[in-house]
Parts: structure tokens; C-alpha cells; sequence
């Protein structure tokens, strides 16, 4: 895949009106709708801030959590969920859609730029095509929902023409959702001059660059609890990194396959010939493959478990692995230090628990004491590192999460593969 994409930087945006894809899918509080983390819409702000600056209008869209938009479907999904039909009202459908505008994210815009940001109450009906029509360079206006239209997720070429009509250039600095082919994270740039804002191009620097010449030795940690979501990655990163390391609950099917006891670890029993496949593969490609060699388990799944050392090829029957052990931690913290890059995605242990947060918390510290290039694949990982204090020793936190996860497993994103090449 062609990493090397055009920037805002690359053409003219002087009194353009720009349809903007930002990625302002910001967790809110239940209760009150409240952002509870904005840390999305402020990474979006030096390409919009660069826009006003050169001169353009901006237009301002995203989705926002997973609206039904199709009050049949709605009805269908809810009661799959177990939902009284009898309930289902429309008035009820209505507000589920309705609670997820976009409006706390234009107010929160506005305050971070310091300056107005208009609002749609549609993504292009009346009230967005007129306001879009009269907007003038140096305003922002943000469209509603883009999912609280029925052809977003669907990629319809109608939904995605109307939105272009709007503008006259198309900048995507939506990375979190570049693995959606969606009508406005890739369908809109059929009608449009395509390019990428910063915060893509940045993404598509330090991970294509990782991927496609690293500075080796390219050193893949890759934790989580399931070896299912990391299949492709683990394949991909096969073929490329010099060492990949397992951590996580994962790192017990990897265990069971070589015939350890896991104990009530968790297990993916569909998944032990997987393991194996790619324990022959890194030997097959020369690359180094390393396991826990030590787990400390738990009796329980709780925070106040007492903590166990053993072998991670011999957890005792009643008890599962919680995280990766001290002579683990050595061994994987060296491999970290003499790298020349190092990718990581997903937890050593259930750190969420104190006394299982070693582990990860320890190979956070080794990232952030190494002189290799240090690269955050999104998620959990992200979430880890900043808990601990370790964010800004990193070279790079991907704001994706599942699109940083399809980008390291070497696939096409739709939102990337639209844009125009440099
Ligand atoms: C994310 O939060 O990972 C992105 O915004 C994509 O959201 P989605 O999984 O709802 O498409």
C-alpha cells in the first residue's frame, strides 16, 4: 500500500471550501453527554487551524458512537439484545439517534480555537447545504452525525456526492476511522481533489515508515487478551519485524499449543494450531519469536488477587495467568533496549489491576528509556502508557485504534487508498 499521500501543504486552499473528516468519535460521560476526553478534537486543530489561516472555509464532519439511522433495524438490534418489542417506541428510537450529535463537540471546537464554530442540524439537508452556501473563509461549521445518515456506513455514492457538492476539496485527518469505506471517509473523494490533513500524514510517516524501512532491529511487542484480533498482525509483522514478542492473555494459547498447562488462563482452543503455524514461521524467516517464559497468576480475576509466580508452561489447574513474570520482564526489556524501532500493541497483563500492572508498566519504561523510535499502536496500549505516566517519551501514539491495528496488518484502509498520491 502507497503510504506516501498528498498534504494540505500540497495544494492550494485559498477561499477553497474544504469538507473536512475529522475523527470526533470523543467518549462521553452516559449520564450528562459530557466529553469526557478530548483529546481527538485537539488533535485535530492544527489542520483546522492551518485551513483558517491560509484562507479557506471549513467544513467540519464526523461520526459520532454507532446511531441506528433505520427505526426497523433499530427495532431488530434491540430486540436481539433481549429488549421488550412492546417498548420499542419511536419516540425512543428518535432519542437514542438524537443523543449522539455532534453539538458538545462543536461547543469544545469553539472553545479550543477560540473562535465561532456554527453548527448544522443535518449532514446535508437544508439547514447544512445553506449554511455551508453562505459559509465564508475563515468560519468553521460542523455538519451533524455523518451515521445519522442511512447512507454512510453504506458507502452510497448519493450521500457521498451531496457532501462533496458542499465543498471543492476533500481533507481526511480522520486516521481513527481510515479503516472505514464510508461515504465520507472515502466515498467523497470520487467527487472531490483528496488529500490528507496533518495528523494523517504524521500516522502515515512513522507507521508506513516503520513498517516499510525500519530502523532495525524492528522489535513488534504485541499483547491483548485474544490471539483472534491479532492474527493478521502477528502474520504481517512476521514477514517484516527481526523480533516479536507475546504478551497478554494471549501468550496462554501460544503456551497450550506447545503443550504447557494453563491452568483457567485464558484460552483460544480454535487458535492452537495458529500458534503453532506461527511459531514455525518465525523459525522458517529467521525471526525471533519470544514467549513469557514466567506468569504470575491469580486464583481469581479480581484486583485483590493474591499474586502467584510459576512457569508460564505450568500454571497450576486452578488458577490463570495475570501477567508476565519477572524474568520475562528481563528478557523482553533487553530485546527493547538494543532495537532500532519498536511497535507495540496491547497489554502485558490486566493492568487495570495494580498488582498485575508490572508487566505492562515495565515495558513502557523500557520504551521510554530506549534510543529506538517508540510506536504506540492505539487502544489499550495508548491508554496504558498515559496512564503511566510514560506518554510523552514516545516517539508516536497512534490515535487509532482499530485502524492502527489493520495498518500494521499491512492492509488497504479505504480512507488512505482514496487519497491522492504525492
Ligand atoms: C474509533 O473510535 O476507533 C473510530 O472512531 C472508529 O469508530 P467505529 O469503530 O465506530 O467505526
Amino acid at each position: 500500500m502507497n503510504y506516501n499521500k498528498k498534504t494540505v501543504k500540497d495544494v492550494d486552499v485559498k477561499g477553497k471550501k474544504v469538507l473536512l473528516r475529522c475523527d470526533f468519535n470523543v467518549p462521553q460521560d452516559k449520564a450528562t453527554g459530557a466529553i469526557t476526553d478530548d483529546k481527538r478534537i485537539r488533535s485535530s486543530l492544527p489542520t483546522i487551524q492551518y485551513l483558517l489561516d491560509q484562507g479557506a472555509a471549513v467544513i467540519a464532519c464526523s461520526h459520532l458512537g454507532k446511531p441506528e439511522p433505520n427505526f426497523e433495524k433499530w427495532v431488530k438490534k434491540q430486540t436481539e439484545k433481549g429488549k421488550d418489542p412492546a417498548e420499542l417506541t419511536e419516540a425512543k428510537w428518535k432519542k437514542s439517534v438524537e443523543k449522539l450529535t455532534l453539538a458538545p463537540v462543536a461547543v469544545r471546537l469553539s472553545e479550543l480555537l477560540g473562535r465561532e464554530v456554527l453548527m448544522a442540524k443535518d449532514v446535508v439537508g437544508p439547514d447544512a447545504t445553506a449554511k455551508a452556501a453562505a459559509l465564508q473563509p475563515g468560519q468553521v461549521l460542523l455538519l451533524e452525525n455523518t451515521r445519522f445518515e442511512k447512507g454512510e456506513t453504506k458507502n452510497d455514492p448519493a450521500l457521498a456526492k451531496a457532501m462533496a457538492d458542499m465543498a471543492e476539496l476533500y481533507v481526511s485527518d480522520a486516521f481513527g476511522s481510515v479503516h472505514r469505506a464510508h461515504a465520507s471517509t472515502a466515498g467523497v473523494a470520487a467527487y472531490l481533489p483528496a488529500v490528507s490533513g496533518f495528523l494523517i500524514a504524521k500516522e502515515l510517516e512513522i507507521m508506513g515508515g516503520a513498517l516499510a524501512d525500519p530502523k532495525r532491529p524492528l522489535v513488534a511487542i504485541l499483547g491483548g487478551s485474544k490471539v483472534s484480533s491479532k492474527i493478521g498482525v502477528i502474520n504481517h509483522l512476521l514477514d517484516i519485524a527481526d523480533t516479536i514478542i507475546i504478551g497478554g492473555g494471549m501468550a496462554y494459547t501460544f503456551a497450550k499449543a506447545q503443550g504447557g498447562s494453563v491452568g483457567k488462563s485464558l484460552l483460544e482452543s480454535d487458535w492452537l494450531d495458529y500458534c503453532n503455524e506461527m511459531i514455525a514461521k518465525a523459525k522458517e524467516k529467521g525471526t525471533q519469536l519470544l514467549l513469557p517464559e514466567d506468569t504470575l497468576a491469580a486464583k481469581s480475576f479480581s484486583a485483590d488477587a493474591e499474586p502467584v509466580l510459576c512457569d508460564t508452561m505450568a500454571i497450576p489447574e486452578d488458577m490463570l495467568g495475570m501477567d508476565i513474570g519477572p524474568k520475562t520482564v528481563t528478557a523482553y526489556a533487553a530485546a527493547v533496549k538494543d532495537a532500532g524501532t519498536v511497535i507495540w500493541n496491547g497489554p502485558m497483563g490486566v493492568f487495570e489491576f495494580p498488582a498485575f500492572a508490572e508487566g505492562t508498566r515495565s515495558i513502557a519504561k523500557a520504551l521510554a528509556d530506549t534510543d529506538a523510535i517508540t510506536i504506540i499502536g492505539g487502544g489499550d496500549s495508548a491508554a496504558a502508557v498515559a496512564q503511566m505516566g510514560f506518554a510523552d517519551k514516545m516517539t508516536h501514539i497512534s490515535t487509532g485504534g482499530g485502524a492502527s491495528l489493520e495498518f500494521l496488518e499491512g492492509k488497504e484502509l479505504p480512507g488512505v487508498a482514496c487519497l491522492l498520491d504525492a
